[in-house]
Parts: C-alpha cells; sequence; structure tokens
C-alpha cells in the first residue's frame, strides 16, 4: 500500500461545534463502480466520495477497459464498451476486497476471469469461501491459488445459495453474478445492509428483477441484459456516526449534513444510552451531549444490529462514560488491536478478553481470540503518538487525540484517508486543531 501522504498533528480538549456535509459510502459506492461492468452503456453515479480506495477502484476498472469520466466533484461517468482484459494485475493482490467482486460481472463479460485474492488484514482472517461455494453453485468453475483466483464461466446459472454467516461481500458478489445468469438465484441468509440495498436499488434501475425478503432472503431471476443507470450513492452511516461520537466525547455540537436516521436506528440507540443526543435537523441530523455520560453494553452484529465499524469511535467515547462499558465484537476475530496504544500510550482503561460477555455466544465464543472490551471510565486521556492500524481504528485514534489534553500526532494516516473524504478539513470545519505535516 501507498505511503502516507502526511500525519496529523491533534491538540485536543476543545468541543467540537458546527456542520459538516456526510459523503457518499465507500462501501457502496465502491460496489456500485464494480456494477457498472454489467453493461456496455454509460453509468453515471452521484454522491460518489472522493477517498483513496475510490481512486483504486478507477483505476483498477481502467485496467479492464472502462471510460471514467469525472462530471463533477462527486459525479463519475463510467463506461466499459468493451472489457479489453479479463485479469487485473497483481498490484492489486491483498491490497481490498473490491477485484474479488468483480468475479461475476467479469464472467457475464467474458466467460473468464482471474482476480487477485484480498489477502488477510489486521482485523481478522476475512476469508471468501462464501464467495467462492456460492459461484460455484452457479456452475462457476474455479482453481483457487495463493494470490489469485480463477474462475470460467459459459453462463452462470441460479442456484439456491444459503450462506453460512450474512457476509456483506458475498450477498454483494452472488448478487453481482446472478442479476444476469440463466434462471433464479435464491440467496437465503443474506446481509441486508444499506449499502447492499443501495445496490439492489442502483441494479433494479439497469433492468434486474430482485427481491428482498424481510426473512434475509434474496431473490434475484436472472434477465439477458443490463443497461445504463444513473444513481445517487447513499450517505456514508459510518462518517456519519464518527461525528456523531465526536461532538459527544468532545461535548460539542456537530450537525451533519445529509445524515440519514432511518440508517442509524441501532447507532443512535446506543448513542443516547451512554448520554449522546441527537436532533433532526432541516437537512440532516445534529448530534450533541444530552446528559453526562454513562457506561453501556455493546455488541456488534449484522445490520440492523449494531456495525463492526462503529464500534472504534464509540469505544473511544466510552472511555469517557462512568463506570465500565463492554463492547462485543462478534463480526471480526480481531478488531481490538488498536486499544493497546490508547491504553499504554493515552492512559485509557480498556481490558480484552477471549469471553463472549454480551447477550450472545459469538462465533468467536472458546476460540482464544480477544474480541470483548471492558472499558471503565471516565478516563482523561493522555496526547501520544499513534500509529493507525487500520481504517476504522484510524478514526478511533483521531477521536482520542481530539479529547485529550495536549497535542497527539497520527500516521498511519493513508489507512484513513482510504474511507473518510478530506477528514482534516472537515475536522476543522468544526473546531478542531488539526493540521498536517509532511510525512
Ligand atoms: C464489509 O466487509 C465491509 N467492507 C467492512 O468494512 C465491514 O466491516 C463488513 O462488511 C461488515 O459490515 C466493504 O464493504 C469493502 P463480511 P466484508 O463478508 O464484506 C466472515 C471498512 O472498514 N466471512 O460481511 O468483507 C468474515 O470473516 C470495512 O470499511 C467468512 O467467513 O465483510 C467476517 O467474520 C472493514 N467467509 C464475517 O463473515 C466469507 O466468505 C463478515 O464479513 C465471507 C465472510
Amino acid at each position: 500500500m501507498a505511503a502516507d501522504r502526511h500525519l496529523y498533528r491533534i491538540t485536543g480538549g476543545v468541543p467540537l461545534r458546527g456542520a459538516v456535509q456526510a459523503s457518499g459510502a465507500k462501501n457502496a459506492a465502491t460496489k456500485q463502480l464494480v456494477a457498472t461492468l454489467l453493461t456496455d452503456e454509460p453509468c453515471v453515479l452521484h454522491g460518489v466520495p472522493r477517498i483513496l480506495e475510490v481512486d483504486l477502484v478507477l483505476g483498477m476498472l481502467a485496467e479492464l477497459g472502462t471510460e471514467v469520466t469525472w462530471l463533477g466533484e462527486h459525479t463519475v461517468r463510467v463506461c466499459t464498451p468493451k472489457v479489453t482484459s479479463t485479469s487485473l494485475s497483481s498490484s492489486y493482490s491483498g491490497v481490498n476486497r473490491i477485484p474479488i467482486l468483480m468475479m461475476g460481472p467479469l464472467l457475464h463479460r467474458r466467460g473468464e476471469t482471474v482476480v487477485p485474492l484480498p489477502g488477510g488484514c489486521t482485523i481478522g482472517k476475512r476469508p471468501i469461501d462464501f464467495h467462492l461455494a456460492g459461484l460455484s453453485q452457479m456452475g462457476a468453475d474455479i482453481v483457487d491459488g495463493t494470490r489469485s483466483v480463477k474462475v470460467r464461466a459459459n453462463r452462470l446459472s441460479g442456484a439456491h445459495v444459503h450462506l453460512p454467516f450474512p457476509s456483506v461481500g458475498a450477498t454483494e458478489n452472488l448478487l453481482l453474478a446472478a442479476v444476469l445468469a440463466k434462471g433464479t438465484t435464491v440467496i437465503s441468509n443474506a446481509a441486508v445492509e444499506p449499502e447492499i440495498v443501495d445496490l439492489v436499488l442502483m441494479l433494479q434501475k439497469m433492468g434486474a428483477l430482485i427481491t428482498i425478503d424481510i426473512d434475509r432472503t434474496i431473490v434475484v431471476s436472472g434477465v439477458s441484459e443490463l443497461g445504463g443507470v444513473e444513481h445517487r450513492t447513499v450517505p456514508d452511516r459510518i462518517e456519519i456516526a464518527s461525528f456523531a461520537a465526536a461532538a459527544v466525547a468532545t461535548n460539542g455540537r456537530i450537525q451533519v449534513r445529509g445524515a440519514r436516521q432511518d440508517h442509524l436506528i441501532t447507532f443512535l440507540n446506543a448513542l443516547r444510552h451512554i448520554g449522546g443526543e441527537f436532533t433532526e435537523t432541516e437537512d440532516g441530523l445534529e448530534f450533541f451531549r444530552g446528559r453526562p455520560l454513562t457506561a453501556a453494553d455493546i455488541e456488534t452484529g449484522v445490520h440492523p444490529g449494531f456495525m463492526t465499524d462503529w464500534q472504534q469511535p464509540i469505544t473511544v467515547l466510552l472511555t469517557q462514560a462512568a463506570g465500565t462499558s463492554v463492547v462485543h465484537e462478534t463480526i471480526y476475530e480481531d478488531r481490538f488491536g488498536y486499544a493497546e496504544q490508547l491504553s499504554t500510550a493515552m492512559g485509557a482503561e480498556i481490558e480484552l478478553t477471549t469471553k463472549c460477555l454480551g447477550a450472545t455466544a459469538c462465533r468467536w465464543h472458546a476460540r482464544d481470540f480477544l474480541h470483548t472490551a471492558k472499558i471503565s471510565g471516565p478516563t482523561p486521556l493522555k496526547a501520544a503518538d499513534l500509529v493507525i492500524p487500520d481504517l476504522r481504528a484510524g478514526f478511533g485514534y483521531v477521536l482520542a487525540a481530539l479529547v485529550a489534553e495536549g497535542t497527539s500526532t497520527i500516521s498511519g494516516t493513508r489507512y484513513l484517508e482510504r474511507g473518510y473524504e478530506d477528514p482534516v478539513a472537515k475536522l476543522a470545519a468544526v473546531g478542531a486543531r488539526i493540521t498536517t505535516q509532511p510525512a
């Protein structure tokens, strides 16, 4: 992965006040860019966040023959009249999870493809067995290598695929494969995150036939072709929650334009349990502290549960709440690695345990993974020099620095900037004392 563009210097202890605009969701826009491969007609996407991850995906598409034109700051026109290559260069191996989602579209366009594998990362193993098993059920011939996977299929056929766990990526992969497959595909135990629903809306506009049942069953009736589309990506509920946590943790008040309450129901409940509040504004939501902060028990889960990507800012917020909180991470086995720097360098009181301390015994039960955190507070945080290990931990560190007395430096900012649009300008706009220095 590329080097940091710059480091951040943050002087904390200032309540953040003001307004920011929510960006489009990284985890929707990047998949929608992949979906444009399903047609040879032009597609126009609005609300695309200007983040490193989008640049990466556009680079991948360009390698496959996609013409990319930015029509405005957040509007991009992409068109792939002809898929000129069936493989992506190995430089994309281990980079992100997008190439594996291209398998279905590339099979439909060219009958074969070789895509780089995503590789492990600092939050857990993140295998792709569900993706490959589902595509195999749909008739794909798969040769799984160490760095790439080779897939062939004359035409994919509909199948009944039951996912062992409601995986976001596997659901998207199967959707993208099923829309042009022969016959009907049923994906049961599917993920139904708002970003997936947004992908379904886009595919439906392109001509796809998809139904989502309330029991996590998605039924896709394959069609023979899809057309161009104009679509606006949903706002990023992870970025919105991050700014909400920042408002409450610093005892400030931040209005996030574009924030949607219907995508944040579970988050808002958790925020209120801790002492945060929100009010609806003309074009979004405003977040602030409603009362002194108190401990809460939180368990991450699949939608409509509490997102694993909200876990990091909430954990930092809980260091400022009175009492002992429990955060039980049930999606990823290893998503608390970032807590160590908070404890050792900043003075947070976070104890990790392998036990499931939430309402349910999760998939990581009795498997030796430190996946539950006990957080005691309130603890004044000390400024520190922090190194970001992954994207969502990145905002957690920024938030910790915003709360801490003194000036912290943060490196590893390339991870944060993969998923947050212009975080420095947005934080400065709400009064954060943040500057950058060359890396
Ligand atoms: C997506 O990852 C997001 N990434 C993640 O956000 C997010 O945390 C996650 O969904 C959960 O909401 C993107 O959208 C690019 P999963 P994804 O498949 O699709 C296991 C961020 O920072 N699993 O729902 O990879 C897996 O190991 C990122 O923006 C298998 O075992 O997540 C995990 O425990 C981080 N086999 C669980 O399922 C499989 O084949 C959920 O993963 C697939 C998944």
